[in-house]
């Protein structure tokens, strides 16, 4: 019997009722696999911003810090400006816990109608690691709206810190904008290393870093020769590196190619959406916040809070499951994390029990409670 300490933010939207499912399921594996759970929820997201000020505090961080790993639905919602759910909540989470890989795995089920045609599920089965703690998401920038900006910028985070004095002027005055995009070597190579470390274990030989090198030549520089230097240790695995916009048209002309892809933090953001369009949409899509050093590491659904579907009990719930498997292998625990799969995959091919988002009626828990049993029938073979 194995036992484990996790922090459940539910948060607002769709994100309480798919982490209900999700934990239903991870419940159901517990029996089967002998793992005890421990759940400390924290009532993160916008309800929490308009009580106390934060939609989660440093304090509260504090307690979530000690916990194994953190299972997280969505936050936002309209009565609440987005940067203080978002930056307020995941992208604080993601710094405080220094959470630098960024796993999407994007694989079409059998029996999920993917919007390609002529494509067979195992040609669309391939890994993004995206960057998550630099490039464009460092927050430093500003916007003014006079003719001349004397201003500074100062940022701290772990990997460095910042101060800008900046003189703009603009001529013809006019309203500006500007936000700065930041790499390290370091940073690139410890996601880098990620990726490759990844395809080894996972036995695949391609690693695809994606970026702008043409045209934003100052920040994905060092971007290109970290990876490099990192892919030397990997002799098996060949590294090509691909521009973005041509990738995104690759990604629809032949997914089969791709196995890991390896972005920066922004474009990894597009291209885990596109690659989510190509598995079944947002409700199929998890993802892993990683802190390879050790945790806590943040598992989640990677749709938003969709507030327009909030309590119709219409959300797909196999995002935040397939979330929860991840973060099965995470805790060791690979067995457990193999029997969600397979109960997701046979609920899947049966095509009986569907949300409307993938063709069918079934309700979000109807959902779960397909895959919950399905686990226990495995299990208990
Ligand atoms: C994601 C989301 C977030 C991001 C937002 C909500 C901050 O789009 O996890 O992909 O941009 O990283
Ligand atoms: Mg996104």
């Amino acid at each position: 019997m194995s036992s484990h300490t996790i922090a459940l933010i539910p948060g607002d939207g769709v994100g309480p009722e798919v982490i209900a499912e999700a934990k239903k399921v991870l419940e159901a594996v517990g029996r089967v696999a002998g793992i005890r759970w421990e759940w400390r929820e924290f009532p993160f997201g916008a309800q929490h911003f308009l009580d106390t000020g934060a939609a989660a505090s440093d304090a509260e961080l504090d307690e979530v810090a000690k916990t194994e790993a953190i299972l997280f639905g969505a936050v936002g919602d309209s009565r609440v400006p987005e940067r203080e759910t978002q930056a307020g909540c995941i992208l604080k989470m993601r710094f405080r816990f220094d959470q630098y890989a960024n796993l999407r795995p994007c694989k079409l089920y059998p029996g999920v109608d993917g919007p390609l045609r002529d494509r067979e599920p195992r040609d669309i089965d391939f890994l993004v690691v995206r960057e998550n703690s630099e490039d464009f998401y460092i927050g430093l920038g500003d916007h003014f709206k006079g003719d001349r900006y004397l201003g500074k910028l100062s940022l701290k985070r772990r990997l460095y810190s910042a101060d800008l004095d900046m003189r703009i002027e603009v001529n013809p005055p006019q309203e500006m904008a500007f936000q700065v995009g930041a790499m390290t070597a370091r940073g690139a190579e410890r996601v880098a290393r990620y990726a490759f470390e990844l395809a080894r274990k996972k036995g695949l030989r391609r690693v695809t870093a994606v970026d702008k090198a043409n045209v934003l030549t100052e920040i994905y520089d060092p971007w290109r020769s970290s990876v490099s230097k990192v892919a030397l240790d990997y002799p098996e695995i060949e590294l090509e590196f691909v521009l973005v916009d041509a990738l995104a048209m690759f990604f629809v002309r032949r997914p089969e190619w791709y196995q890991v892809v390896l972005a920066p933090n922004l474009f990894g953001d597009v291209l885990s959406d596109l690659g989510a369009g190509l598995i079944g949409g947002m409700g199929m899509a998890p993802g892993g916040n990683i802190n390879p050093e050790g945790g806590p590491s943040l598992f989640e659904p990677i749709h938003g809070s969709a507030p327009d579907i909030r309590g119709k009990g219409i959300a797909n719930p196999v995002a935040a499951i397939l979330a929860g498997k991840m973060m099965l292998e995470e805790l060791g625990e690979g067995m457990a994390a193999q029997l969600v799969d397979r109960a997701v995959a046979d609920v899947l091919a049966s095509r009986q029990v569907r949300t409307p988002d993938l063709g069918g009626h079934a309700s979000t828990s109807q959902m779960g409670d397909a895959i919950a049993t399905r686990v226990l029938a495995l299990g208990n073979r």
